[in-house]
């Protein structure tokens, strides 16, 4: 069967400016399960933007689908609330009808107050509350900006929520108060979420799965990471359970290292050309008493 969000033989062609084209990934496959958390990581360029403007609908790709729930990704659509990496924010609008603007398309038969008084209530869990919810956009800073274009997806209830870095302008406080609450949200509803970050810790916190890409041109997701860490996780605790360090090593080699040797490379499996499954779990006995090395293993999914 098909996973909830289906990427199938995605190729992202742009010209390069020099007369040729500029491949930055060519036949990327992979798959979203309904309600997963899953974070892809990748270095600077390799097309992670890209890849989620074209599951927002915002883009078309050269060549390959995106099916979400059975029907072809086409367009954007109140299903998919996006976190852009620049907040895009409506400079017209205040703060809080940033908010509204999409409450009210979600849910046209919601009376005024109610429709307020919910975009009120995503704007508190971001920490903004009081006159400054009627300030416009270029009356606030970075990080508030950033905060409101969270609250507004988040308020939406999208059946998939696309964040791309979407902590990045935060500073380290409010950055962790906002995880809790995306977590918080994620755990309440049946919420898919598909997010970009440049922070590993950030992904192991929230992550079901870790999608590694290889650098561009030509990148692709060589693997899928399974974050072995039972929830409900604590930024605190995670640090001690044993799969954390050995799953941060995996990754912070994928990218010092890995991600370069790979790039340009087909899988095994070149025809789909599907990231590698990679489950590592210290807590596992060994199936063989005599194997004493750590529990990783790679197979084909
Ligand atoms: N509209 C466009 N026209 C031409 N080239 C583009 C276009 N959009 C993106 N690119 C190129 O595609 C590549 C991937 O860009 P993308 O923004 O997806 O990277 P990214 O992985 O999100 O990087 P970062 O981590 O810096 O945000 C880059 O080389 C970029 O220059
Ligand atoms: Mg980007």
């Amino acid at each position: 069967m098909k996973p909830y969000l289906s990427i199938e033989k995605l190729t992202q062609r742009f010209p390069d400016g020099a007369g040729s084209d500029l491949t930055v990934f060519e036949n990327a496959s992979f798959g979203v399960e309904k309600g997963e958390f899953v974070v892809i990581l990748g270095h600077s360029g390799c097309g992670k933007s890209t890849i989620m403007n074209i599951l927002a609908g915002l883009a078309d790709p050269t060549s390959g689908v995106v099916v979400m729930d059975g029907k072809e990704v086409k367009g954007p659509s109140l299903d998919r609330g996006v976190v852009f990496q620049n907040y895009s924010l409506l400079p017209w609008l205040t703060t809080l009808k940033n908010v509204t603007f999409g409450v009210k398309a979600r849910y046209p038969d919601w009376s005024k107050a109610k429709v307020e008084e919910h975009a009120t209530k995503f704007l508190a869990m971001v920490g903004l509350e009081g006159d400054v919810i009627h300030r416009k956009p270029s009356q606030l800073s970075g990080g508030m900006r950033q905060r409101v274009s969270i609250a507004r997806a988040f308020a939406n209830h999208p059946k998939l929520l696309l964040l791309d870095e979407p902590f990045g302008a935060l500073d380290a406080l409010t950055r962790g108060t906002i995880q809790d609450e995306l977590l918080k949200i994620w755990g309440q509803m049946e919420q898919t979420v598909f997010m970009i970050t440049h922070d590993i810790d950030e992904a192991i916190l929230l992550a079901d799965r870790i999608l590694l890409m290889t650098n561009g041109p030509q990148a692709r997701v060589a693997e899928s990471v399974e974050i072995t860490i039972p929830r409900p996780r604590k930024r605190t605790e995670i640090v001690e359970h044993p799969n954390y360090y050995a799953i941060r090593n995996h990754l912070v080699q994928f990218l010092g290292k890995r991600s370069k040797e790979l790039a340009g490379q087909l899988t095994n499996d070149g025809e789909t050309n599907r990231p590698e499954y990679v489950r590592i779990d210290k807590t596992e006995a060994p199936d063989d008493p005599e194997d004493k090395q750590p529990a990783l293993r790679a197979v084909n999914s």
